[in-house]
């Protein structure tokens, strides 16, 4: 598999968020959320994502307290509160 197949993705281009708050630590996730560009620049598993999506994720310009929020309900969506 060269790239991430379309039933794994969003309608972004992106992975999805099914899942993410098992596959990875609230502070990676944070980091995407807050960082992306350095994640992407230096996190092995984010470069690896951009290999299998071709598709850069864009800085969503969220605060500390937005991306939290976007953690919490990751959380609620993957059923885990
Ligand atoms: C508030 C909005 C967003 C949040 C909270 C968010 C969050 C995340 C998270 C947590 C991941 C890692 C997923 C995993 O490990 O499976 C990710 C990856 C990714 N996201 Fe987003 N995302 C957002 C918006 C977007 C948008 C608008 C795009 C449109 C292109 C996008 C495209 C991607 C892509 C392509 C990846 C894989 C890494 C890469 O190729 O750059 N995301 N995102």
């Amino acid at each position: 598999m060269r790239v991430l197949p379309p039933a794994r993705r969003n309608e972004t281009g992106g992975p999805g968020w099914k899942g993410v708050t098992s596959r990875r630590k609230p502070e990676w996730i944070m980091n995407m959320i807050l960082n992306v560009d350095m994640m992407l620049g230096k996190d092995a598993e984010a470069q690896k994502l951009l290999e299998l999506c071709l598709v850069r994720m864009p800085n969503q310009n969220l605060s500390e307290a937005e991306a939290r929020s976007m953690v919490e309900f990751m959380r609620s969506n993957d059923g885990e509160k």
